[in-house]
């Protein structure tokens, strides 16, 4: 798909179909750089299709480390724990995860990188990772306001004891990784859980990490070896095709190779609790994390329960909870999900404007929004801001709506699922 394409979504009268989905995202960019550190080759099978998982391998090239694709199998190379001063800026393109999670890497290695992002990125807090890398010892400089680019010193690292401000799997993962590289026992303490998908990883490479209650624990100087893995299907990416298939009674998805990690599935309980029905089966561990087959049929849908400190755990599935929220009986009342305005867009401004072409009622509030139930939705013309995620929340929201809906920027789907639109198109009924 090319830049600024639009795509028209028609109204849908069921949905159904038996899917696979692309490899998880956050699983993808861990296990990418920590082959890449590691000691062997590793291969990675069903790596995430998406552009995100992409800028990673673009960076570790630069680093020295090399790879091959064919499709969606990747080959790494391992490096082991030195790398090679990149000639040419580090180009995290819109990724986040990208950026913050090999600063903690590029923190411990004694040569200076650059690393850039696209206009979205550029806009993004980086001060978060920067406070904790700089205290082991890293010399970080960034642009205004502490947003990319970075130029970052690294070298000799000590351990410290971090306490996070803010839940956030991103950087906990920085400092773990760059607690490989201290001298000592890094200690990260979060104030909630989040994605516990780099503690699994390290211990899949081989590093031993320690967890109590909220706190992990890595001592520096662990060799990492090589695996080979199947990356399991993207959750995140399957929230879409859940959501959609809870706006239609009679509904019926099946998804294998399913992501099921406890800390990524909180959508899961929101959506049974509204109605879904929700089955797994063929459960099963592939290096720490849970696998399985998941069965999902609509019925009729009551409200999306998700106010509070749980927000954190379900960051990402917001924008299509709230797209599909005016359908339900009873609504949505989003709160403490202030994170959303600094993702790769205001995401709680993009969910307010979008749903409110479409007709609905809705008040964006500071840190989240409400959305009464019981509404009708007509089609209209939304914007993506350049965010993946709203591009396919609306393209959900539009299965229900009255006539057609334009989808200006579907482009940026490709950021984590390129193939989004025609398996929509596929499983939708008409
Ligand atoms: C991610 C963590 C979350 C999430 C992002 C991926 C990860 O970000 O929103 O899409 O892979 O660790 P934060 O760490 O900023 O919460």
């Amino acid at each position: 798909m090319t830049r600024d394409s639009t795509v028209a979504v028609r109204p849908a009268r069921n949905f159904a179909g038996t899917l696979q989905l692309p490899g998880d995202k956050s699983i993808s960019h861990r296990y990418a750089m920590l082959s890449g550190i590691a000691q062997g080759t590793s291969t990675l099978s069903n790596f995430s299709s998406g552009a995100d998982c992409a800028s990673t391998l673009g960076c570790l090239h630069e680093l020295g480390i090399g790879w091959e694709r064919d499709q969606n199998r990747v080959v790494l190379h391992g490096r082991g724990p030195k790398l090679t001063a990149p000639a040419e800026a580090l180009d995290c393109g819109n990724s986040g995860s990208t950026m913050r999670m090999l600063s903690g890497i590029l923190a411990g290695q004694p040569f200076t990188s650059k690393l850039v992002g696209d206009e979205s990125l550029s806009r993004r807090p980086m001060a978060r990772i920067i406070a904790p890398l700089e205290a082991m010892g890293a010399k970080i400089v960034a642009g205004e306001g502490g947003r990319p680019p970075l130029a970052i010193s690294g070298g000799k690292l000590k351990a410290i004891d971090y306490e996070m401000p803010m839940a956030s799997a991103q950087v906990k993962s920085a400092v773990l990784f760059a607690g490989l590289f201290a001298e000592g026992e890094t200690r990260v303490t979060e104030p909630l859980r989040t994605r516990d998908h780099t503690e699994l990883a390290l211990r899949a490479f081989g590093a031993e990490v320690k967890k109590d209650g909220l706190m992990a624990a890595i001592r520096g100087g662990q060799s990492l070896h090589a695996i080979e893995a199947v990356v399991p299907g993207d959750l995140s990416s399957a929230a879409f095709f859940l959501c959609a298939a809870a706006l239609f009674p009679g509904s019926h998805l099946v998804i294998s190779n399913l992501l099921m990690n406890p800390t990524r599935a909180r959508l899961l309980d929101v959506l049974t609790a509204a109605g879904l029905g929700v089955s797994v089966t063929e459960l099963e561990e592939r290096h720490g994390e849970l696998v399985g087959t998941l069965q999902a049929e609509g019925r009729k849908l009551k409200g999306l329960s998700l106010a509070g400190a749980e927000a954190a755990t379900l960051i990402d599935e917001i924008p299509v909870l709230a797209a599909i929220a005016p359908y339900t009986a009873e609504g949505a009342e989003i709160r403490d999900a202030r994170e959303l305005r600094v993702k790769e867009s205001d995401r709680i401004a993009a969910v307010a404007a979008n749903l409110r072409k479409m007709g609905a009622e809705v008040e964006e509030l500071e840190d989240g929004l409400r959305i009464p139930g019981g509404q009708n939705l007509h089609g209209a013309t939304i914007d993506s801001f350049g965010d993946h995620r709203i591009a396919m929340a609306f393209a959900v929201s539009a299965l229900r709506a009255q006539g057609d809906t334009t989808i200006r920027g579907a482009e940026a789907a490709a950021i984590s699922y390129p193939e989004f639109f025609a398996t929509l198109e596929g499983l939708a009924q008409r």
